[in-house]
């Protein structure tokens, strides 16, 4: 069995209404694999990847993902109108869903290439790039961005940047709602030091309530997202936004993916344990492993399936310490299973 059997039939609205964030060194297609094992309907997005390597690299390498992996969203760093209309193109080509814009990332190496956050000062250059992006396509072309880059604190700067975009007719925005200060933070510290500003979400959408607007940053849990997720009676205070995005704390707790599907999308609640979900990744893993590709690479993704729970620590152990050993197999994951399932069993005792 497998949960992402149709999640192409997911209704186009309803696609963004929870999404787990592109991250460098983790989205990858393993990971998103074992998270649309856990979720059939959460989009997915890859690892930002920039123009100049699909241009110049290695697409299989690059581009390369399992259809059942499906929705993903390929997320592009790039500056150039010209450049982004082909990786587009081929990044359609590849089976991608939508194609996405980072606008948002702060780091060092992303603002000498004139790509990333610095570009929500250039809307007018963004909206450019849309236009090329959304002539070379028929799938959607997103944007994912700050609420702005700099140390002031008005909401006038974000408004007039997603207005300059969407007026060219890119409707959905992804917003990491705290600004990226582009002088002397690290890219870590500005996913955390930034104050939240869901208050500018909240605003935007209630002036242009036709437009898509995702919300992303500390979002921790269903309880905290769900506040700010449009599908909820009207009595829970809910803001009335069209997705929430979770980034960090969807990779270190993929179980919390198992009740997406239910709490987002309006199906039935899964009755499926933890040990399902991996018995479902052996034969992906069998697959890979027989392409050559290290157990490790694929049960990383998989250390934080028991956080919290009874034997959490050995599951975490026993992968950690073989999974990276020649000719590791799934029995690893048997193993850390079983372990698991003793220490269930002595709590229970
Ligand atoms: C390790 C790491 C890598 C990231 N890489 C990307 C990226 O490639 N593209 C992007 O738009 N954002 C990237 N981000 C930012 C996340 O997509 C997200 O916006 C941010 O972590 C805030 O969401 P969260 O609080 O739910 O984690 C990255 C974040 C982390 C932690």
């Amino acid at each position: 069995m497998f949960a992402g059997v149709d999640s192409q039939k997911t209704p186009r609205n309803g696609v963004h209404a929870f999404s787990v964030a592109p991250m460098m060194e983790l989205t990858d297609q393993y990971c998103r694999y074992f998270h649309r094992c856990l979720s059939a309907h959460a989009l997915l997005y890859s690892e930002m990847i920039t123009s100049n390597a699909i241009i110049h690299g290695d697409r299989d390498y690059l581009l390369g993902f399992d259809p059942r992996e499906h929705p993903v969203v390929l997320q592009l760093g790039g500056s150039d109108p010209a450049d982004l209309a082909q990786c587009a193109k081929v990044g359609q080509q590849y089976g991608y869903a939508q194609i996405n814009l980072n606008v948002g990332c702060p780091s060092d190496r992303v603002q000498s290439g004139r790509f990333g956050a610095c570009l929500m000062a250039e809307p007018d250059l963004v909206a450019r790039c849309i236009a090329a992006m959304q002539d070379a396509v028929d799938i959607p072309v997103t944007v994912k961005c700050r609420v702005g880059i700099d140390r002031d604190d008005s909401y006038e700067p974000f408004f007039h940047f997603i207005e300059t975009i969407r007026k060219i007719g890119c409707d959905t925005f992804v917003v990491h709602a705290r600004k990226a200060w582009l002088d002397g933070l690290s890219p870590k510290e500005n996913r955390d030091v930034p104050p939240l500003r869901y208050d500018f979400v909240q605003r935007i959408k209630a002036e242009m309530p036709d437009t898509t607007f995702v919300l992303n940053g500390g979002l921790h849990d269903h309880t905290q997202a769900l506040k700010y997720f449009s599908n909820q009676p009207a009595e829970t205070g809910c803001t009335g936004l069209d997705g929430v995005m979770l980034g960090r704390d969807a990779y270190r707790n993929p179980w919390l993916l198992s009740e997406v599907d239910h709490l987002y999308y309006g199906k039935e609640k899964s009755t499926l344990q933890r040990s399902d979900f991996v018995e479902m990744m052996y034969p992906y893993i069998e697959t890979q492993l027989a392409r050559g590709t290290r157990l490790g690479k694929i049960s990383r993704h998989m250390l934080g399936l028991y956080l919290g729970q009874p034997g959490g620590r050995l599951w975490r152990r026993h992968i950690s310490e073989n999974a990276w050993q020649e000719n590791a197999g799934v029995d690893v994951l048997k193993q850390a299973l079983e372990l698991v399932e003793n220490a269930a069993a002595k709590v229970a005792a």
